[in-house]
């Protein structure tokens, strides 16, 4: 019997050309696997049509839209999570979504090998593959684009002999990734880093700089989940979905940015996240309102250590896990609205009111009705400032 591999398929030309590639390089059958992380392109059963046309011995889709909201993109929004303080995360979180239904169809259909498209300059093909040595190490990968010598050329050329119902005149100078929460743009002109981006990149925003009304939003979280929009209950899927239209309606969320990848390469990129970033912006002021000064300064280096392993493809890994017991602990009282000013670009913050709250008014305000103590302020400083007046008298002789 033939062994067999899942093929992670995009419905693209290159995985579409990975299914008679990998037949022919290994004799194996292929089962196609698309995953809908939200990407917003063709509808999933044209796409597992075209898998079965190019050759795949089975074909599978599904819908992962809630199960990527609610199990990556809300962790994410828990931990404030922007590498290099900028890019949140877009296609590291859908990679272990997708991971994880690989694995489902390896096990249902007793496959030996996971393949996916990824070329060997990229962080992708680094979370594909230590995803499933995480979750079933028992599995082989391969990477036909990668591994095979699979270069653009031969895939156009592989498409148009065996005549696979795919576009390979359409020319596409960018290499695209897409889903719920942003996109990624690489490649093409944008290789020189001193070209500015133009405005054909961008699909989920509008341009900033167009003068337009400005969209006034209140969200609600729960313990860091976003529940409601303007007072109406909302999912995760729907908060995302309804900020990624208003904010990118704003043209919030554009980031042009060179990034460390993980192979050691610096590379250019361009993402739009107005959902994300709408999103983060409100959770990291709500949290400025509900979280306890210690824990919240501990936080934000455990948050950026959160996107610095799930940038690096280590999402199934120990310190992942344990890392998502502190914040998830550290979100307990991350509860109550935060209102923001969508407009030119931004997500600003206007207002915030929480039960869970620890501004404290009558410790706060400078007019009457101040409880705080002033007069204790000045043996705090004497014994806090201590050890810096010894060091002095040491280091500067006085
Ligand atoms: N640089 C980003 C990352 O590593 C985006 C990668 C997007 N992939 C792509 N095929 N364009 O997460």
């Amino acid at each position: 019997m033939a062994e067999k591999v899942v093929l992670a398929y995009s419905g693209g030309l290159d995985t579409s050309v990975c299914i008679g590639w990998i037949a022919e390089q290994t004799g194996a059958e292929v089962i196609a696997v698309a995953v809908d992380v939200g990407q917003d392109g063709e509808d999933l059963e044209t796409i597992r049509k075209r898998a079965l046309a190019c050759g795949a011995v089975e074909a599978e889709v599904a819908d992962a839209r809630a199960e990527f909201a609610d199990e990556y993109c809300v962790p994410a929004l828990k931990a404030n999570a922007l590498y290099q303080d900028r890019y949140p995360l877009v296609s590291s979180l859908s990679r272990p979504t997708i991971v994880k239904h690989l694995v489902a169809a390896a096990e249902k259909h007793g496959a030996t090998t996971v393949a996916h498209g990824c070329t060997g300059k990229g962080n992708d093909q680094v979370r594909f593959e230590v995803g499933i040595a995480s979750l079933a190490p028992e599995l082989k990968c391969i990477a036909p684009v990668r591994d095979y010598g699979m270069t653009r050329d031969k895939a156009i050329a592989f498409a148009e002999a065996n005549g696979l119902p795919i576009e390979t005149t359409k020319k596409n100078p960018y290499s695209i990734d897409q889903n719920l929460w942003g996109k990624a743009v690489e490649t093409g002109f944008l290789e020189d880093i001193w070209n500015g981006p133009i405005e054909d990149l961008y699909s989920y925003t509008q341009n900033p700089a167009t003068p337009r009304e400005p969209d006034e939003v209140v969200i609600t979280f729960t313990k860091g989940v976003p529940t409601a929009i303007d007072g109406k209950p909302v999912t995760p899927l729907e908060a995302i979905m309804e900020l990624n239209a208003r904010a990118g309606a704003q043209g919030v969320g554009r980031i042009d940015m060179v990034e460390d990848r993980l192979v050691g390469i610096k590379s250019r990129e361009v993402y739009e996240a107005p959902g994300a970033i709408a999103l983060i912006t409100a959770h990291q002021e709500l949290e400025n309102v509900t979280v306890e000064r210690e824990l919240a300064r501990f936080k934000r280096g455990v948050d950026q250590r959160w996107g610095e392993l799930v940038y690096d493809g280590l999402w199934f890994s120990p310190l992942k896990r344990a890392l998502d017991g502190f914040i998830d602990e550290a979100n307990e009282h991350v509860s109550g609205d935060v209102r923001m000013t969508l407009q030119g670009g931004r997500a600003v913050v206007t207002g915030r009111r929480s039960g869970e709250s620890l501004y404290d008014f009558n410790l706060a305000t400078y007019d009457t009705g101040d409880v705080f103590d002033q007069s204790l302020a000045k043996g705090f400083i004497e014994l806090f400032g201590l050890p810096s007046k010894i060091a002095a008298k040491r280091d500067l002789g006085k």
